[in-house]
Order: C-alpha cells, then sequence, then structure tokens
C-alpha cells in the first residue's frame, strides 16, 4: 500500500432494498470489491469493509403500493435476501447496514442539520413535476423522456442511462408520469439545494482538472415524499431527505454502528485510504455530490482515494434488467448451484466489465469453468496431492538436485506475483485473475512435461523433486486465488494442511520436507450441459413472457384517427356482401392468395395478401366484404378486382369482416 496511509476503508454501492441483487450488482461491485478486501487481509493490512441496504426512494414506494404492503415490509423482505446472498458468496462485510436504522436517521439528520445551520444550503421554490393522476410529487427518476442530450427514449429525470449525462427534469423532451403514464403538470414546493456551483472550483482542482464539463448547478437535497428520513427543520413537514443525500451519508451511519467508539479513525484521519467501490451509473454522486457533501461539512472528513466504477454486464445479450425479471439472481444462483460460489465469483471477475460492457451466458459458464477452473487448477491440484499420496504416503518428498524445468516454473511465480500484485493494486481484476490462473497454467504444464507417473518407474528421486516443486506450485495457488475463489482455496489449505500468507507466495519453499498432506478432494466438479440447460430454460420462458405481453401490449394499440371524408367520398365506396368459391395460393409468394368469389353481381377473381392468416380451406365457403369497385390491379400477373375487407389491430394481427348472419350475395354495406 502507498506509503501515506496506514489502513483502508472499502465501501460498496449500497443496494437498494426494493429487489435482489444480480449478477449484474455482483460483476460491477461486490465481487471486484471483495477481491481487493481479501488480497489486503491476506496482506496483512488493516481494512474496514461497509456496506448495506439503501432502503429509502421512490422505488420501495411505488413496489410497497404495487404489492399492498408497507415500504418497511419491503425493504425488510429485500435487505435479508440481499443480506444472505452476500454472505453465500463469501462477501463479508464487516457490517452490512440498513439506512432504515436509527443510528442512520440520526446520522443524516444531524448532517443535514449541521449544514443547514451553517447557512451552507439555499432553498428554492420550484415548480415541481406532479402526477395529478397519482396524486404525488414526481422523483426525478420518476419521470421519463425523450434525453435532450443524445435524444434517446426512456430517459430519466435525473440522468440519461444511454449517454450518462446527468439531467433534471426539466430538460426532457416530452415527459411522462411512469407512475400513471401521465402528463406531469408543475406544483410549487420549496426544497433546500446544495450549491454545487460553489465547489466547482474546488472539485475541479479535486478531480475535474483536464475534463471538460457543461459546469455545476445546485442539487436538490431533499423531496416530498412520506418514506426517508424527515427533514429536520421547521417548515419542512412532508418532506424527506432525498435518497442521494442520505444513502452515501449511509457508508458512515453504517461504520458509527459498527464501531460506535472508533468510527472516526476510519473518516476522519488522513493516513485513511477511502475507497469506494461502485457502478457506473453512481459515478456523478460519488466523485461529485457526496464528496461536496463532505467538503461542505468539513470537520475532517476524508475525501475517496479512488472510485472504482464498472460498465454494466449483459445477460445473453440482452440489458440486464430488474423491472423485466431479465437477470440471473444472487440468492436463486446459490440455490440451483450449491456449493459453487466459486465458479460465479471466477466467471464474473473473468468477463468483469471493467473498459467496457460485457456478457454474461451460461455457455460461457460451463465453458469456463470446465476448461478453466476443473481442467487446468483442480486437475492440476488433484494429480499433485494424489502422486504424493500414492508415491510418499501423503508426505511430502524432499526435492533432490533442481534441473533447469523445475528451476524454470519456479522462476515463474514471482514474476506472475508482482504483476498479480500491481494489477489488484491498480483495480484490474480480471488481469489479476489472469496472472493467477498463469500459476495454475505453468504447474499444470510443468506436471504434464515431467510426467512423474513415468519416471516413477524408475527414478524416485527425481519424482520426490518433481512433486516437491508441484507442491510448492499447489501452496502457491492457494494463496494468489483466495481472492477470486477464496471456497476452493480453503479446500485447498486444508488439503494441504497449511495457513498461508500473501507473502508466502513464490516462495518455493513453503512445503517442508516431511509435512503431511490431507486426503485429496476435488475442487471444482465438471457442469453439465442439463445444469445449464436448465438455467437456459428459465431464461426461455422470461424471453416468451415478455414477448406475449409485449404483444399484448401492441395488440391494444390503436392507429389515429383518418382525415376527415365526406358523406359523398364515402358514398362513392361501393361495398357488398360476397362467397369465397375458390381459394388457392398465388405460386412463389408467402403472402398471396387467389380468391374466386361470388359477389352477386359477377364472378370474379381477387388477389389477397391475406395468407399468412388464412389457409385457401378456411377461406372456402365464407361470406366476406368487398370493395366491389376498386380499379382493376394486376398482381404476380393475375387481375384482381376488388379488395376484401379486413380489420387488422395493434400488432398487426387481420381478420377478414362478415356479417354477423349470412346475407345474399351483393347486399351493399353503407
Ligand atoms: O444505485 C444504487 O443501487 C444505489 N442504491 C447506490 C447507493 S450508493 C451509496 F451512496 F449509498
Ligand atoms: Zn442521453
Amino acid at each position: 500500500m502507498d506509503k501515506k496511509f496506514k489502513r483502508t476503508l472499502v465501501t460498496c454501492a449500497l443496494p437498494y432494498a426494493n429487489g435482489p441483487v444480480h449478477i449484474g450488482h455482483l460483476a460491477g461491485v461486490y465481487v471486484p470489491a471483495d477481491i481487493y478486501v481479501r488480497y489486503l487481509r491476506l496482506r496483512g493490512e488493516e481494512v474496514l469493509y461497509v456496506c448495506g441496504s439503501d432502503e429509502h426512494g421512490v422505488p420501495i414506494t411505488i413496489k410497497a403500493r404495487q404489492q399492498g404492503c408497507t415500504p418497511q415490509d419491503i425493504v425488510d423482505k429485500y435487505n435479508g435476501i440481499i443480506d444472505e446472498s452476500f454472505k453465500g458468496l463469501g462477501i463479508n462485510f464487516d457490517i452490512y447496514g440498513r439506512t432504515s436504522s436509527k443510528v442512520h436517521e440520526a446520522n443524516a439528520s444531524g448532517f443535514f442539520r449541521k449544514l443547514y445551520d451553517e447557512g451552507k444550503f439555499i432553498t428554492r421554490e420550484s415548480e415541481q413535476y406532479y402526477d395529478p393522476e397519482a396524486k404525488t410529487f414526481l422523483a426525478d427518476r420518476y419521470i421519463v423522456g425523450t434525453c435532450p442530450k443524445c435524444g434517446a427514449e426512456g430517459a430519466y429525470g435525473d440522468q440519461c442511462e444511454k449517454c450518462g449525462s446527468t439531467l433534471s427534469p426539466e430538460e426532457l423532451i416530452d415527459p411522462r408520469s411512469k407512475l400513471s403514464g401521465a402528463a406531469p403538470i408543475k406544483k410549487k414546493t420549496t426544497h433546500w439545494y446544495l450549491p454545487l456551483q460553489d465547489y466547482e472550483q474546488w472539485l475541479r482542482e479535486w478531480i475535474l482538472e483536464g475534463h471538460k464539463d457543461g459546469g455545476l448547478q445546485p442539487r436538490a437535497v431533499t423531496r416530498d415524499l412520506d418514506w426517508g428520513v424527515p427533514v429536520p427543520v421547521e417548515g419542512a413537514e412532508g418532506k424527506v431527505l432525498y435518497v442521494w443525500f442520505d444513502a452515501p451519508i449511509g457508508y458512515i451511519s453504517n461504520t458509527q454502528e459498527l464501531l460506535p467508539d472508533d468510527w472516526e479513525k476510519w473518516w476522519k484521519s488522513s493516513d485513511t485510504k477511502l475507497v469506494h467501490f461502485i457502478g457506473k451509473d453512481n459515478i456523478v454522486f460519488h466523485c461529485i455530490v457526496f464528496p461536496s457533501m463532505l467538503k461542505a461539512y468539513g470537520d475532517g472528513y476524508i475525501l475517496p482515494e479512488n472510485v472504482p466504477a464498472n460498465e454494466f454486464l449483459n445477460l445473453e445479450g440482452d440489458k440486464i434488467s430488474t423491472s423485466r425479471g431479465w437477470a440471473v439472481w444472487a440468492h436463486e444462483y446459490l440455490q440451483d448451484f450449491p456449493g459453487k460460489q466459486d465458479v460465479l465469483r471466477y466467471v464474473l471477475t473473468a468477463n468483469a466489465p471493467e473498459t467496457k460492457d460485457n456478457d454474461f451466458s451460461w455457455k460461457d459458464f460451463q465453458q469456463r469453468n470446465n476448461s478453466e477452473l476443473v481442467a487446468i487448477f483442480g486437475n492440476f491440484v488433484n494429480r499433485v496431492v494424489v502422486l504424493t499420496h500414492k508415491y510418499f504416503d501423503g508426505k511430502v518428498p524432499a526435492a533432490g538436485e533442481l534441473q533447469d524445468v523445475d528451476r524454470e516454473v519456479l522462476a515463474e511465480i514471482p514474476v506472475l506475483r508482482a504483476s498479480l500484485e500491481k494489477n489488484i493494486e491498480e483495480y484490474h481484476f480480471r488481469e489479476a485473475l489472469k496472472d493467477a490462473m498463469s500459476i495454475a497454467r505453468a504447474g499444470n504444464k510443468y506436471i504434464s512435461d515431467t510426467e512423474p507417473w513415468k519416471v516413477a518407474k524408475e527414478d524416485m528421486g527425481r519424482v520426490a523433486t518433481i512433486l516437491n516443486v508441484s507442491l510448492q506450485i499447489c501452496a502457491d495457488l492457494a494463496i494468489a486465488f483466495e481472492p477470486f475463489t477464496p471456497f476452493a482455496c480453503e479446500k485447498l489449505r486444508g488439503m494441504l494442511g497449511m495457513d498461508l500468507k500473501w507473502e508466502d507466495l513464490g516462495r518455493s519453499d513453503i512445503m517442508e520436507a516431511g509435512h503431511a498432506l490431507s486426503q485429496a478432494e476435488l475442487l471444482f466438479a465438471k457442469i453439465e450441459d442439463a445444469e445449464i440447460g436448465v438455467q437456459l430454460a428459465k431464461l426461455e420462458k422470461i424471453r416468451a413472457e415478455r414477448a406475449a405481453a409485449e404483444a399484448a401490449e401492441a395488440a391494444k394499440r390503436v392507429a389515429p384517427q383518418k382525415e376527415q371524408v365526406t358523406f359523398d367520398d364515402f358514398g362513392k365506396m361501393d361495398i357488398r356482401t360476397a362467397t369465397v368459391l375458390e381459394a388457392e395460393r398465388v405460386p412463389k409468394t408467402d403472402k398471396l392468395l387467389k380468391l374466386t368469389i361470388d359477389t352477386g353481381i359477377d364472378r370474379r377473381t381477387i388477389v389477397s395478401g391475406i395468407a399468412e392468416y388464412y389457409t385457401p380451406e378456411e377461406m372456402v365457403g365464407k361470406q366476406i366484404c368487398i370493395l366491389a369497385n376498386l380499379a382493376p390491379r394486376t398482381i404476380k400477373g393475375i387481375e384482381s378486382k376488388g379488395m376484401i375487407l379486413m380489420a387488422r389491430q395493434g400488432d398487426g394481427k387481420m381478420r377478414f369482416i362478415t356479417p354477423a348472419e349470412t346475407l345474399s350475395n351483393g347486399a351493399e354495406i353503407g
């Protein structure tokens, strides 16, 4: 660690307690943070690892409204699920707090009050959007419209997720309420604002140097809502702190809850390194708003040294979406793949969306497990431990004189260790994992090249050396992989009968001759097609349900009314009943049927584009309605005289029109 720091405070974005966490959250924030923390701890550094649920904000009130329960019920449910999921995956925070806790309420309220008393806020009366149907003010996030910067549809009132611009609802083109779909109206309300522009110069020096931006605006830090931390000043009835004001303070509250007497050392000591792990949609809040809040507060609060922010993870080529149910949920994964926590951690790291959005697919998950974890890491360890039991009664054999091949493989480890350290310290976890895997690859290649099972026929001394070297590499793996696959490493340490520290990595004499190993256990198990088949079927079902729901929506779409016509215009149309006598497909077309019909006036041919909806057999004998006096047209060489009347609904589905009871052909319609 950087000399100027003595300890590291790692925070992870507080997940909203309005849904479970999914692989996108894990890949973007929690798995990388956990790798970092495990690494620092293995190095013997002092680390505090803080997270918790973000339990305020409008989405929670909406969900409660939808489900007919209280916001507290919602946050209690998801706080439990999320907390369990993290623990299940080996992500063990020192504290997983809650922003609905008493400690947090007092802390956030006090934080606001101090800024208020010191005149750090400005008040503004403004006209804010109000949903006249839902009878509630609309939080920025609940107004959607077209992004003024990039033209994307569905931009939120606080941010466009497409281009990343920070927005205010006023800037949206064609704003609509997400609650009722109604056009929001403006209503007067007063709020407290943090004048970010006052911190702009300071922020520029601190972080924005060299970046272009459009200048900062005051940021409202209160909202009209009945769920949240009440604004602790007179005249603020019915108002709460904005969730993005209270949530980051939650990092501090959770630390206070854990260490009531010792928390300041973590937040107010210049020798504490503060690192916020977040997803890219949280950047503005962690790099501009929260630092400005802390700066305004003063009192010795430190600022983040780094804010590692990942891009987004997609799932099977589609954007992960909680509302559309397109996700792999952490708690379901843990149920479906018991004992395979490491596989998910590994795949999410190997595929981490560090520099660009990335995709998770079940096929890739299976492949990485089977051909990397099982075939390289697991296979190497298993061969070494089994052979040690077979030839040396499970005791580490003493190495004889080393050959070039031995020296070369041992020399690779310190080089890989240096790269691994640099990558983790620079938050390049994907590359760091490659370094760890390179150690396993080197070991696997070494044992395949040296073939101790063959050498055993003539030279047990040489076998002893090979297995000694291989066991050193097994110990290296137990250290190097600990941040990434902690469950397997615990097992491996058990097999090796050793507690290991980062400093041991690459030492080449960790495993002393005569030291007894435990029995071999498989570190990883192969994942069969059937297991991922179940997952793919789950997703397929979600896709099908979504497509059906979208089609049902589309079917309801009604085209706007056409221009007015006069009675005379309509009178020109000669619409009649007619009966289909014969029907056949027009050769070499998909859509056309050639119909012979009895119009009462004559027998004629009409070519109609209805083959998508009706077979020829279905049409024969049906009474239909036709526009009889439409000028003839030649279609695919066939003269068509008239047109069949069809009704078309929003999704394109068409049905012919038939009288309520059979009439004689040629009856006039109008
Ligand atoms: O984006 C989110 O999920 C937010 N709940 C993150 C909050 S981070 C912090 F400020 F608490
Ligand atoms: Zn945009």
